[in-house]
C-alpha cells in the first residue's frame, strides 16, 4: 500500500509517499523559516498563502522523486489538526480533494500522532507498548502509548511546550527564529554550572511539566547581568544553564515516566528531541536504567510528510478510518 502524506499544519510544506513494503519511498520538505524570521515567529497568514503556492508543485515533484504517478496510489494522508487553522486547510483541502478525486481513502491524522510514529520510518523500531515523550513547539507530553490509538497522556505542560521555552529564550538572547538549535549550538560553548537555574516541578511528585518560570528566571539572569563586559560568553553561559534545565527536567520526568508505567522502550519525538545534549542524557538514562531509547533520525524530528505518510499508513492498515464528505481542520485537537 502506497500512501501519500501531507503536513502543512505551520510553517513547513511536507509531502512524502510511504510504502508499507519498501518504507519511505519518496519525501520533499520546503521550510518557511526564512519568511517568517524576519517578525521572529510565524504569521499565520502569510503561512497559509506559501503554503498554497508550494503544495500542489510539491506533489508533483515527490512523485517524480518515487517515479510513480497520482493513479499508483493507494490513499491519502493529511495533518488535519491541531495547529493554524489557515494552513490547516490548505492541506485538507488539497488531501480531501485529490482523495476524492482519485476514489481514495482520506486520512485525518492529528499532527502529534504523526510525530509519535516518526520513529517507524527508522530501521531499528519501536515495538508496543513504549513510553513516548513529544516535545515540539506547541506541545509537551509523556505519553503511555499500547497500540495505535491507545494513548493515555501522563505528563501535559501546564504553560509553555518545552519547544516554545527554547525558542522565548533564543527571542530574548537575540538569536534567529526557531530558536532551539540556535540555543544548543550557542550552549556548546557556555559553561553549564555557572548560574543555578531551577528544574521546574521536580519537587512535586507526578509527571507534568512547566517552563514559564525558568523562562521568568533565564530573563532575570539575563538582565542582572548586563553589565558583564563579555556579553558573548555570558549569552553562552545562559543558554548552556537554561538547556541543561529543560533536559534535566524533561530527562527525569521520563525516568519516572518509565518506572510507573514498568515500560523498557522510551520513544522521544518532535522538534525538541533534535537536541543533541537530550538525546546523549537521555541515552545515557536508558543504558543505567534499563530501558532502549528511540529517535527519529534528526530530519524527521521537525515538521514533515514522512511522519504524516506512515501514520496514515498505519491507520488505514490497522483502524479503517471513518470516511465523510467534509474538508476538515481541527487547529485544537485534543
Ligand atoms: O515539531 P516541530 O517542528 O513543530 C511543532 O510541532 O511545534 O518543533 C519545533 C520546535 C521549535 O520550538 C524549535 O525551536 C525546536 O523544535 N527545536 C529544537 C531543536 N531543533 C528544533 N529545540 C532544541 N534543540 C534543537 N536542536
Ligand atoms: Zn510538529
Amino acid at each position: 500500500m502506497r500512501i501519500l502524506g501531507i503536513e502543512s499544519s505551520c510553517d513547513e510544506t511536507g509531502i512524502a509517499i510511504y510504502d508499507t513494503e519498501q518504507g519511505l519511498i519518496a519525501d520533499q520538505l520546503y521550510s518557511q523559516i526564512e519568511l517568517h524570521a524576519q517578525y521572529g515567529g510565524v504569521v499565520p497568514e502569510l503561512a497559509s498563502r506559501d503554503h498554497v503556492r508550494k503544495i500542489v508543485p510539491l506533489i508533483r515533484q515527490t512523485c517524480e522523486e518515487a517515479g510513480l504517478s497520482l493513479s499508483d496510489l493507494d490513499g491519502v494522508a493529511y495533518t488535519a489538526g491541531p495547529g493554524l487553522v489557515g494552513a490547516l486547510l490548505v492541506g485538507s483541502c488539497v488531501g480531501k480533494s485529490l482523495a476524492w478525486a482519485l476514489d481514495l481513502p482520506a486520512v485525518e491524522v492529528h499532527h502529534m500522532e504523526g510525530h509519535l510514529m516518526a520513529p517507524l520510518l527508522e530501521a531499528d523500531q519501536p515495538a508496543f507498548p513504549f513510553l513516548c515523550l513529544l516535545v515540539s513547539g506547541g506541545h509537551t507530553l509523556l505519553v503511555d502509548v499500547q497500540g495505535l490509538g491507545d494513548y493515555t497522556i501522563l505528563g501535559d505542560t501546564l504553560d509553555d511546550a518545552a519547544g516554545e521555552a527554547f525558542d522565548k529564550t533564543a527571542k530574548l538572547l537575540g538569536l534567529p527564529y526557531p530558536g532551539g538549535r540556535y540555543i544548543a549550538e550557542l550552549a556548546e560553548k557556555g559553561d553549564a554550572t555557572r548560574f543555578q537555574f531551577p528544574r521546574p516541578m521536580m519537587n512535586r511528585p507526578g509527571l507534568a511539566f512547566s517552563f514559564s518560570g525558568l523562562k521568568t528566571h533565564t530573563r532575570v539572569t539575563w538582565e542582572q547581568h548586563q553589565d558583564d563586559p563579555d556579553r558573548d560568553q555570558l549569552k553562552a553561559d545562559i543558554a548552556a544553564c537554561f538547556q541543561l534545565a529543560v533536559i534535566d527536567t524533561l530527562s527525569k520526568k521520563c525516568l519516572r515516566g518509565i518506572k510507573q508505567t514498568g515500560h523498557t522502550s522510551l520513544v522521544i519525538s518532535g522538534g525538541v528531541s533534535a537536541n543533541t545534549s537530550l538525546r546523549q542524557q537521555l541515552n545515557a538514562m536508558g543504558r543505567k536504567h534499563h530501558f532502549k531509547t528511540y529517535f527519529p533520525s534528526l530530519k524527521y524530528c521537525t515538521d514533515n510528510g514522512a511522519m504524516i505518510a506512515v501514520a496514515g499508513a498505519m491507520r488505514l492498515q490497522h483502524k479503517d478510518p471513518e470516511q465523510h464528505t467534509l474538508i476538515r481542520a481541527f487547529p485544537r485537537w485534543s
